[in-house]
């Protein structure tokens, strides 16, 4: 086997000359933005492809959460878990909302919908809660606590893109499931995110927010900023969309081969998904202990293998940016679990070799 170093992801990419055969409409057209034709097109295959009403593509995956916010006009406190990357809190932070932790399951790794009550104030306008890796959250319950309380649901659906509940994407779930098309990222534009609705006033305003606030008329209507999407970028994700369904099933395989191998290590769990069903975009494995983790990452590095600390710290624990609020189970998670290598190109004799390491301390 090459010697060759192994990330922890890899992006997902079609053959060059099938992206550059889409790129050369982009010239002919000289149309490079302003909800062009391929961005138009990404969305509607989007929408067949994952049978959802309404995906507005963006820029990134934290302008679709500020988009969100700013299209369900909140303001105060928005309910969100710890156990993710900091820019689910960045993003209610630009838009001048506050984040109270909720901690999590530490078997699901998502947002506790038990913990979700006690922290409602007359303040909270909002929970926002992250489908961990692509695992669905109980989405359910959250629906049902939301409509308690009347309160707004917004997915950080970041990771979610193929993953289903009860048979339908669970980017359908939540008043609005932001979502991002990232490089490292099931499907990406290399940057990219969009936000997805079921209601379709909601869907022209996240149009206009995207567009500087514009109309149809080019009237100013809204306090609106700047969303939107390359046609570049849209033609990536167009000649992308050609493979996901292979990219899909690749991770499935690997996700379980990875399971078989490892499922015999002492003191080593997985993620548990208890409703639904995952897009297997990550491979997390969680360990007894921090020492257990640092021994098998230094092991795996010695051996040219960078599986990352994902998500590592806790974001409730970075207090330049947060109000320091106790998440013991975050905290604790977030210090022994490592995403290992999962990727469309990674092979089966590097995938073995992880695992033999692993199996081997
Ligand atoms: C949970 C979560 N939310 C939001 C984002 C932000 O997405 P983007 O990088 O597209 O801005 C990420 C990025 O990886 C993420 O992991």
């Amino acid at each position: 086997m090459s010697n060759k170093k192994i990330f922890v992801t890899q992006p997902s990419l079609a053959p060059l000359e099938e992206y550059v055969e889409i790129l050369r409409g982009v010239w002919e057209r000289g149309i490079l933005t302003h909800n062009g034709p391929l961005v138009q097109q990404l969305e509607k295959d989007l929408e067949s492809k994952l049978g959802l009403d309404y995906f507005t593509v963006v820029s990134n995956g934290t302008i679709a959460i500020q988009m969100a916010i700013k299209a369900l006009e909140l303001k105060g406190e928005i309910i969100t878990t710890p156990f993710t990357w900091v820019a689910t809190v960045s993003a209610i932070k630009w838009e001048e909302c506050t984040p109270v932790f909720c901690d999590i399951d530490p078997d699901t790794l998502n947002m506790d919908p038990a913990k979700i009550e006690a922290l409602i104030t007359d303040k909270t306008v909002a929970i926002m809660p992250v489908h961990v890796f692509g695992n669905p959250c109980d989405v359910e319950a959250i629906a049902a606590i939301a409509q308690k309380h009347g309160l707004k649901v917004i997915y950080d659906a970041a990771h979610a893109i193929g993953s289903t509940y009860k048979g339908n994407s669970l980017l359908t779930y939540g008043d609005i499931s932001a979502t991002s098309l990232h490089a490292t990222k099931l499907l990406n534009t290399a940057e990219g995110g969009g936000c997805i609705t079921t209601d379709a006033a909601l869907d022209a305003r996240l149009k206009r927010i995207r567009f500087f606030g514009h109309d149809e008329n080019k009237d100013i209507v809204e306090d609106g900023f700047n969303g939107k999407l390359t046609e570049v970028h849209a033609a990536l994700g167009l000649a992308n969309l050609k493979y996901y369904d292979e990219v899909l099933e690749d991770r499935k395989n690997k996700y379980q081969y990875y399971i078989e191998r490892l499922q015999e290590v002492e003191g080593v769990r997985f993620q548990e998904v208890k409703g639904g069903e995952t897009n297997y975009s990550y491979f997390p494995i969680i360990f007894e202990s921090e020492e257990q983790l640092l021994q098998v990452e230094k092991a795996l590095n010695a051996a040219d293998i960078f599986p990352r600390r994902y998500f590592y710290p806790s974001v409730n624990t970075y207090t330049k940016v947060v109000a320091y609020q106790a998440c013991p189970v975050s905290e604790d998670i977030s210090e022994r679990i490592l995403c290992l290598p999962l990727y469309l190109n990674l092979k089966e004799g590097e995938q073995d070799k992880i695992c033999e390491i692993i199996n081997t301390l």
